[in-house]
């Protein structure tokens, strides 16, 4: 692939994280928006993905709506004309990753993959994936014929339990308590 970045140097040290909430019934999105919506669950991936590249699937940034700050936004399309303004536009995973990776104005060795669906089905398929960090949240989401549904995927064994964290939300106001963890799976 021809080299788009700097002089072509590389951090040699490098990491993907997954980060992503999904519910019992594995699904991450719905008719283009996140299922469920809670403070803490915003604040976790505001703390956890600030100053590192983010890598996603062009639907993501347009649920998300805008270029998120401080952050690297790198966006993956298939079409090489998409552009966004203040963020890298990347037409393959590996670019996005090697984006990623040239980021030298972050000293972060480390770039998370914040969806949807398909970009988190290829970096699963990654070596340089170490950590899943994911809110789990404790109910079904409903599905009605024609619903667009996206699902993370299915992850194997060998991904093991680093740390777990419990919590509540409401839903709606003074509505229902709904149960999730944190989980943190490395492996
Ligand atoms: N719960 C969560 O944690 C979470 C996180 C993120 C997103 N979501 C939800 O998930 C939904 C969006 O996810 P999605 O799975 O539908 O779409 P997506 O993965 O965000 O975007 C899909 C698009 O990204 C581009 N793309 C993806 N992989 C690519 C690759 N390897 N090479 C080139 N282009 C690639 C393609 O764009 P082109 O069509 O332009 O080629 C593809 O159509 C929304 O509902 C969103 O709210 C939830």
């Amino acid at each position: 692939m021809e080299n788009k970045f700097c002089d072509g140097r590389l951090k040699m040290s490098f990491e993907l994280r997954i980060i992503a909430a999904y519910s019992d019934n594995r699904v991450i999105g719905k008719n283009g928006n996140i299922p469920f919506n809670f403070k803490a669950d915003k604040n976790r991936f505001a703390k956890r993905t600030e100053g590192k590249p983010i890598i996603m699937g062009r639907l993501t940034y347009k649920s998300i709506g805008r270029v998120l700050p401080n952050r690297y936004n790198i966006i993956l399309s298939s079409n090489p004309s998409y552009e966004v303004e203040g963020a890298y536009c990347a037409t393959s995973f590996d670019e996005a990753v090697e984006a990623a990776r040239a980021d030298f104005e972050s000293e972060e060795e480390v770039a998370y993959v914040v969806g949807g669906e398909r970009v988190y089905r290829r970096a699963l398929e990654s070596p340089l994936l170490t950590r899943l960090e994911l809110t789990e949240v404790h109910i079904d989401v409903d599905i009605k014929d024609g619903d667009k549904v996206t699902y993370f995927p299915e992850f194997g064994p060998e991904w093991v339990v680093e740390r777990r964290e419990e919590g509540t939300y409401t839903r709606n106001k003074g509505g229902v308590m709904v149960p999730y963890s944190f989980v943190d799976y490395v492996r």
